[in-house]
Formats: structure tokens, sequence, C-alpha cells
């Protein structure tokens, strides 16, 4: 059975995945990993950024791991067939419907925020995205013409009470092994699922979670906490599209998108899908400058969330912060290592 399935995809995605892997042979070594087609490399070869058989290995695999999806080459694919459909196909296929993105700074890396250190310093907090849902998969959508010229964007933003209380329940589960306070972040004042969710998580946390402090805040209002007092937050929760633009502030908080792992998870059991938070960085790829810390994480995540292997994971999260002490830094950090190099640094922590 494999452990791991590696979808380097696109992009910087193969280059920081190549670093998984170096990583990998010095701590597990006896992980079975596997590699497989994904994104723009998939639609090359076979037309589809998803294959069946891509699909089907990472239902059976332990846990996935990808790097990077999409680019300027396949801006003008079909639609359902770019890079960024696949992996919308993927989370959808593999049920992940939590998605966890940790936003830490890491103590030496305080000064590489573009905001002041006393704001960033110590930095602990998690984003729990709703990953299955809302406006990415809800029906209608479509472009459509109108009679009388002119064309109708659609997009439709659902959520069911299921939907809302799984991904809430994960976030309250998890504020007890931490702060035990969870910030929820909708448009109840504009959106009725807005209003559903905040409805459900009230319920929840009445029902079930009355231990944990829970504080509901408007989306946008979040968006100016988040850069204002980071801080307050512990755990927040939050719907797939809000999740998207957050966790990408939150990410800028920590110094670089390039330091940020995500977990999505499924029901107990399932195989979880990993996956840095940045991009494929077309206007980087290939000039091995990437930073491979994200993907490393994310591999951390993978081996504490999936691959029961928390030893492991707590030596790797300690290499990294070691290698970082000792002035590691990528040129995203300021500094002047190749993505290889930062890789040679973890492993030389290890
Ligand atoms: C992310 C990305 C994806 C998303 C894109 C690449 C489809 O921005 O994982 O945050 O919007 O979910
Ligand atoms: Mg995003």
């Amino acid at each position: 059975m494999t452990d791991l399935l590696l979808l380097p995809g696109d992009g910087i995605g193969p280059e920081v995945i190549a670093e998984v892997r170096k990583v990998a042979a010095a701590l597990t070594p006896n992980l079975a990993i596997e590699e497989a087609p994904f994104g723009g490399k998939s639609f090359d070869l076979h037309g589809t950024p998803l294959t069946d058989e891509t699909l089907a290995a990472a239902k059976a695999a332990k846990a996935v791991l990808m790097g990077a999806v999409g680019g300027p080459k396949w801006a003008s694919a079909p639609r359902d067939k770019r890079p960024e459909a696949g992996l919308l196909g993927l989370r959808s296929g593999m049920q992940v419907f939590a998605n966890l993105r940790p936003a830490l700074c890491f103590q030496p890396l305080a000064d590489a925020s573009t905001l002041k250190r006393e704001v960033v310093e110590g930095l602990d907090l998690m984003i729990v995205r709703e990953l299955t849902g809302g406006v990415y998969f809800g029906q209608p959508r479509g472009i459509e013409d109108l009679p009388g010229g002119g064309r109708r964007g659609i997009d439709t933003q659902v959520y069911t009470t299921a939907e809302i209380e799984r991904v809430s329940r994960v976030a309250f589960e998890l504020a007890r092994g931490r702060r035990n306070k969870v910030t929820s972040a909708e448009k109840s004042n504009v959106m009725e699922s807005g209003l559903l969710w905040r409805e459900v998580v009230e319920d929840l946390h009445k029902r079930e979670y009355a231990d944990v402090t829970l504080e509901h805040m408007l989306a946008d209002n979040a968006a100016m906490q988040l850069v204002k007092n980071p801080k307050q937050f512990d755990v927040m929760v939050t719907d797939n599209l809000f999740g998207d633009i957050l966790s990408d502030a939150a990410a800028q908080l920590t110094g670089s998108l390039g330091m940020l792992p995500s977990a999505a998870l499924g029901v107990p059991g399932a195989p979880g899908l990993y996956e840095p938070i940045h991009g494929s960085a077309p206007d980087i790829a290939g000039q091995g400058i990437a930073n491979p810390l994200a993907a490393i994480l994310s591999f951390e995540m993978a081996l504490r969330w999936s691959l029961e292997r928390s030893d492991e994971a707590d030596r790797l999260f300690a290499a990294v912060e070691k290698a970082l002490a000792g002035g590691a830094r990528t040129p995203d950090l300021g500094g002047k290592l190749t993505t290889a190099a930062m890789g040679d640094a973890v492993v030389a922590a290890l």
C-alpha cells in the first residue's frame, strides 16, 4: 500500500517536491512513496488535469502531497480541463472538506514580515477553511448570453447544515487542543448562507462545545483584524471563498507565502491531502530559488495527521526551526539559498 502519493504538478511544484523526497529519504526511508501526473503536466500527457487513475491512486494512499498546479501555458485550455479544475476535482473526489491552514511565525523570521515585529512575533493561528462546498462548487454556475446582448456570469454560494456542522466540529476539536477559542467568519449581515452558517455554528457550540470560547466575526472585519491584531485569533473557521482570501492574508503575516503548509482532511481514516498554500509561481519556476519549506512542512503535517508518525513530524519541525535559526534563507526570506540548498539545510539539521 502506498503511504504517500506525490503529485508534483506544475511550475515550482516539482522543485519543492524534490526537496520533500530528499527529506523523506533521510527521515523516513521506509515510507512507501509513489508519484503520479497531475495538473497541467497531466493535461499535456493525457488531455485532462486529473485522470481516473490518479484519483484512484489518491484515494488508495494514506496521504497525498501536492506541489502546485497551473500556469500561463494552460490559460486557454477549456475551463474544465484547466489545472485548477483538476485540483478542485481532487479535493471533492477525496472529500477532504476541512482545510487546516496554520499561520505560524517562526521566531527567526519575525523581521521577515511586512508587518511590525511586535504584531507578528509569536503568532500561531489556524484557519479552518471549508474546502468542498460553497461558491467553488455551487450550481448553477456559468456564463450565458443575454437576449438583448451582453452576458451574465453566475456563481452560487450554497451550504447545508451538515456541511457547516462537520467543518465547525473540526475547528472546535482543534481549539480544545490549543488555546480553546474559535472565531467563525461569515457575512451573515448580507448573505443567507452566512446567516445559516452562523446559526449552525452557534447551535453546535451550545450543544457540544460550550467549553470552547466562540466568537462570530464578519469576514470583512476578520480581514482587517488579521492585519491589525492577528494574535487575538486561535482557530478561525470560515467558508471556502473567505478561507481562500483570509488564508493568503494570514500567510503574509508570517513573512512569506513560501512558508505555509496545509492539510485537507475528510472523515477520520480517509487519506488527507497536503499542499503548500503557495501556487505554481511561474515567474520563478525552473530557477531553483523557490522556498521548499511550505512543501516540507506540508510533509510534516502528513506525517502527523495521516501517517501516524508524530515523532518524525516533531523531529522534522524542529529541524526546520533549527535551519532557520542557523540563518538558512531562500530569496523570498531575504536570503540567497537555492531550493536544493534549503532542502540540504533541513536534512543537515535532522
Ligand atoms: C488555494 C488556491 C486554489 C483555491 C486555486 C489554485 C484553485 O488559491 O489553494 O488557496 O482557490 O483554492
Ligand atoms: Mg488561495
